[in-house]
């Protein structure tokens, strides 16, 4: 199924979402249980299958993988954090991780703890500050800041990844502003996070060679078409709902900046999957499901009230609704 995705679709959709979240908008439903960073709480678990029965069904990126992770069970988390990142955020901390037969085939079996939103994820990211330092909107301002940081250079590796595989010019342009885009971001609510005592932490990356076309393919089709999708959202529902004035009008900038970057997500997403054959095509769609399954399953974790308050998040059964109507309009 193609999706035809662009700017001025996607701010319509936000706002008929956001407009269907009004009751929900003033009707205060602080729930008693918290998180207060923000952040999906707990641990969750995923069943990522590596390998098909029959042959044939491992992809050639993740043969080495496999193979260091059979010959020893204590060599699996390079493995466990491929497919993972394949699934849902690269970023993700890994509490544990195994091989296990399933239907004929091989799977891993992840338990992680998840990362917050709000940027676009480059693979080879380490982990920033665990969420949760001096007070909620100061411990999510950090971490936004930082995911925002990271963004720099995911667009960065975009563009050039882009322009090394011939794509056009009018995608690497865009890529390029996008990550200037993500400078601001990051600079405005970095200096937000210094207002409220806390350092964002600095973005460590592990620079890659330019990357095939599936695996640039499948990492904007989880970083941009679901989760950066989603977070142009939720920054949308912020602008208008932050109870820290600051914050809503860093928002409503970003938010305006971030649906144009998942317009682009889309837009690179149809030039990568002309490049595909048929069978990398279906899996590329295969890790966009999965990313859009696990995001709705990450909402349903209880949210902070004080950053639904002052930061205009979502609570946990408007995101997971809000989830879903992404998920049911782009599957
Ligand atoms: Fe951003
Ligand atoms: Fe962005």
């Amino acid at each position: 199924l193609e999706v035809a995705v662009d700017h001025a679709s996607l701010a319509a959709l936000f706002r008929r979402i956001l407009l269907a979240s009004a009751p929900i908008l003033s009707g205060g439903c602080f729930s008693t249980s918290t998180n207060t960073t923000g952040c999906p709480a707990g641990e969750m678990h995923r069943t990522i299958v590596v390998a098909e029965a029959g042959d044939g069904g491992v992809d050639a990126s993740i043969e080495d993988l496999l193979a260091r992770c059979q010959a020893s069970a204590t060599d699996c988390l390079p493995l466990c954090e491929r497919a993972l990142s394949s699934t849902t955020s690269p970023n993700g901390q890994i509490k544990g991780c195994s091989l296990v037969t399933v239907d004929g085939g091989l799977a891993v079996q992840v338990a992680y703890t998840p990362v917050c939103l709000g940027g676009r994820r480059p693979e080879g990211l380490a982990p920033g500050l665990p969420c949760g330092d001096p007070s909620p909107l100061g411990a999510w301002l950090a971490a936004t800041a930082h995911l925002e940081a990271a963004s720099i250079d995911a667009f960065a590796i975009l563009a050039a990844e882009i322009e090394a595989h011939g794509g056009p010019r009018p995608l690497v342009r865009a890529a390029h502003a996008a990550s200037r885009d993500e400078r601001r971001h990051a600079n405005v609510i970095g200096l937000l996070a210094a207002r409220h005592g806390v350092a964002p932490p600095a973005v460590t990356l592990t620079r890659r060679p330019i990357r095939d076309i599936e695996s640039i393919a499948r990492e904007n089709a989880v970083e941009g078409c679901v989760r950066e999708t989603f977070a142009a959202l939720v920054a949308c529902r912020q602008a208008r709902a932050a109870g820290d004035p600051a914050l809503g009008a860093a928002m409503a900038g970003i938010a305006r900046d971030e649906t144009r970057h998942a317009a682009l997500a889309w837009a690179v997403d149809g030039w990568a999957r002309g490049l595909l054959d048929p069978a990398a095509r279906r899996r590329v769609r295969e890790a966009r499901r999965q990313a859009s399954e696990a995001l709705v399953a990450e909402q349903a974790l209880p949210s902070s009230p004080i950053l639904r308050r002052q930061a205009g998040l979502p609570g946990e059964d408007e995101a997971t609704r809000m989830a879903e109507v992404l998920q049911a309009n782009f599957s």
